[in-house]
């Protein structure tokens, strides 16, 4: 038992810089996710402990399987954890209960999928209007804002009223990260958010969260391509369900950074 939780604790790693007056706006420990398969325990995220500070665009690497998106659905609440703590801007996630927690979720994450996820038979404007009129924003305001949103990630009024079906992939998920944005969030969580895209347009939608993230926001973006990981002011590299490495990116302006990178992986 004390080796475990000494264990834990070895492999807690600070993704806040030490001397960062900030505060983490997400805090991860021990958080784990097991699944069961035909007789076998697959443990697709494994005791993983880390902190986020505000302001930080975060790229998370690994193989395939190596339990990014099972992670990401954790940070998301879009899964359960087996165990562990999660907390998102001082709230312990895993405390609150049924409603409570889905209006958390709506308020503080969106999401960005690699699919874009858009519904096809309403216009953009409607896609992004959607989430909130589900949390309830007059229509006139709910409006406005999409409209807004659509313009700060780059889409052309002129396109606002088009359906997804006659976008490109570049413009479907701006819409999506608009979308994310619609409820005002602190955090995006993005899934291979480029994964559909050719690369110079993939590039364009990194900066673009790149630019959410030095707006204010937390940002989290799973990716398998190395050249958008290092857009990132940090990388997380995941492997069999643990954090094996944190590195900062030279790209971070931030004085005084003096992220832990050592790992103690048994
Ligand atoms: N619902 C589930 N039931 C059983 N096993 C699952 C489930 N979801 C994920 N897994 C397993 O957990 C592990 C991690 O999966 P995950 O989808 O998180 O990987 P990933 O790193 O996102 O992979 P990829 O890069 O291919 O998207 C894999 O072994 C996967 O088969
Ligand atoms: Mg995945």
């Amino acid at each position: 038992m004390s080796s475990t939780q000494q264990e834990d604790r070895s492999e807690t790693q600070e993704i806040v810089p030490a001397q960062q007056t900030e505060k983490a706006l997400i805090v991860v420990e021990g958080l784990s996710k097991h699944f069961k398969q035909g007789g076998e325990l697959i443990k697709a995220v494994d005791r993983v402990s880390f902190k986020v500070a505000q302001r930080q665009l975060i790229a998370i690497t690994g193989p395939s399987g190596c339990g990014k998106t099972t992670l990401l659905y954790l940070l998301g609440g879009l899964e359960k954890p087996t165990s562990g703590k999660l907390i998102i801007d001082g709230t312990d996630v895993g405390a609150l209960k049924g409603r409570q927690e889905n209006a958390f979720r709506s308020k503080k994450v969106g999401f960005v999928f690699q699919s874009f996820n858009l519904i096809p038979n309403l216009s953009a404007l409607e896609n992004v209007m959607l989430p909130m009129e589900i949390a309830g924003k007059h229509h006139g305001d709910r409006q406005e804002r999409a409209r807004q949103l659509l313009i700060q990630v780059g889409l052309e009024e002129r396109r606002h009223s088009y359906r997804p079906g006659k976008l490109s992939g570049g413009q479907q998920q701006r819409v999506a990260i608009a979308r994310a944005l619609a409820n005002n969030p602190a955090v995006i969580l993005a899934d291979e958010p480029t994964g559909n895209l050719d690369s110079k347009t993939g590039r364009r939608i990194v900066e673009l969260l790149q630019q959410l993230a030095h707006q204010g926001r937390t940002v989290i973006v799973v990716t398998h391509d190395r050249s958008i990981a290092r857009l990132a002011d940090r990388r997380m590299e995941l492997e069999d369900g643990r954090v094996i490495s944190v590195k900062n990116n030279s790209n971070m302006a931030q004085p005084g950074t003096t992220a832990k990178t050592t790992i103690a992986k048994k």
